[in-house]
């Protein structure tokens, strides 16, 4: 195991009705928020109602940046950073899925920015930010607890991720039932993007990291059987709670403290979403299957082993076999969830742009991957999702 500094600073508030407690935490820190919204659902669903009125009885007023999209913009971004300079925000409150949240965290910074807020994030460029508080919506990015957001440029086809300590969110509200309404689509590409998280850590060139490796099969285990269920019964609280609870574990540094590896499958469906403004999930769910296919060899095939034998159960004395089986068992149940198999199925029809993407993919340093990836590799996986 390699050394590392692990820091999880975000009070989670998690279970049916803990959004009472979260007003008294923003309190803390000040009474003037930018409140922060996607298209629609949390007004439709009442959770905004709910918050809204929570923020009255505390004193605390808001601000309102709505219509965050899914892959948010950098033009939302300029808009919510000019609110907050406007209103003189002590604090964000982002209300929603990963994409409000992060659209959030580039506020958070952005405020403290001087200069071109789509360069501070090319460059990552964060030096303060604005204390954020986040109530989620559903299960997916764990961005409800780490310090990571991902923001696009239709205009560049860029999307880029930012990295800091300070955009981990203050305190963030996880109650399953308001995740009761997500669409079916949706939560199977949540189910399948924290998968991805996981199995980015999993699959690692650093051996012994038995807590991590065992933590990881644990999620995996829960993403398979509560994702099938709640696909099945979106209103089964035990599914959504066990799921929700792992999209945060998943991607808080628990999984990758010690074992870390540059990401493959992000950075390649990242361009996908860059240029076709695809959901994150269902790309990766895509994408994870090409990217099986080809780095299974003799030199990763102990790791595919171990992810057949321990996370599906799978009995057999063949690596090989028991490897292949371990894809065909994960390429099927993405495929249950109704998630596509091909970029077709995403509404991809054409190669036109598989170089100019990989070109971008490897700059997020795919040399330093499990298996390291150069254009033509990243080329072949695009090739092979088609
Ligand atoms: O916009 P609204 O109307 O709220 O609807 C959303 C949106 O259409 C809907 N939704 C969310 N909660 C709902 C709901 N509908 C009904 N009921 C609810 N309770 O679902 C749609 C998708 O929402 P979005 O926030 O886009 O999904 P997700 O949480 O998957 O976020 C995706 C974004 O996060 C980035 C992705 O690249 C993508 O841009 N990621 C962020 C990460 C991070 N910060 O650590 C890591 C990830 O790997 C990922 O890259
Ligand atoms: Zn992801």
């Amino acid at each position: 195991m390699r050394d590392f500094t692990f820091y999880a600073p975000t009070r989670i508030l998690f279970g049916k009705g803990k959004i009472a407690e979260l007003p008294e935490h923003i309190a803390a820190i000040g009474k003037k928020v930018l409140l922060a919204t996607g298209g629609g659902s949390v007004k439709r669903t009442g959770i905004y109602g709910a918050l809204t009125e929570l923020l009255q009885s505390a004193g605390i007023e808001w601000v309102e940046l709505d219509g965050i999209q899914p892959n948010p913009k950098i033009t939302s971004v300029e808009e919510g950073v000019k609110l907050c300079k406007q209103n003189k925000v002590k604090a964000i409150v982002a209300l929603g899925g990963g994409s409000v949240i992060d659209c959030c965290k580039a506020i958070a910074a952005g405020v403290y920015h001087k200069g071109d807020l789509w360069e501070m994030v090319e460059n990552n460029d964060i030096t303060r930010a604005l204390p954020l508080f986040t109530v989620l919506t559903m299960a997916a990015t764990g961005s409800e607890m780490n310090g990571n957001a991902v923001i696009s440029n239709m205009a560049l086809n860029e999307k880029k991720a930012i990295k800091s300590e300070l955009l981990k969110p203050v305190a963030s509200v996880l109650d399953p039932t308001y995740t009761f309404t997500v669409p079916r689509f949706q939560t199977a590409a949540g189910v399948a993007d924290i998968m991805s998280h996981i199995l980015e850590c999993y699959f690692s060139d650093v051996h012994c990291a038995a807590v991590q490796d065992g933590i990881s099969e644990a999620l995996l285990k829960v993403c398979i059987e509560y994702g099938r269920r709640a696909v099945v019964t979106p209103t089964d609280y035990t599914a959504r709670a066990n799921l929700m609870w792992a999209s945060s574990l998943a991607i808080n540094g628990l999984t990758s403290c010690g074992t870390g590896n540059a990401w493959s499958c992000h950075a390649i469906e990242h361009q996908l979403s860059a240029y076709y403004d695809i959901t994150h999930g269902a790309g990766l769910a895509v994408v994870t299957i090409a990217w099986f296919d080809h780095i299974l060899s003799e030199k990763t095939l102990d790791k595919f082993v171990a992810y057949g034998k321990n996370v599906w159960g799978i009995k057999g004395e063949h690596p090989f076999a028991v490897a292949k089986e371990a894809i065909a068992k994960t390429r099927e149940f993405f495929s249950s969830l109704g998630l596509p198999e091909t970029l077709r199925g995403l509404g991809i029809h054409s190669s036109e742009y598989f170089h100019e993407m990989a070109k971008k993919a490897v700059k997020d340093d795919l040399r330093h991957a499990f298996v390291p990836l150069d254009e033509e590799d990243v080329v072949a996986i695009y090739s092979a999702s088609l």
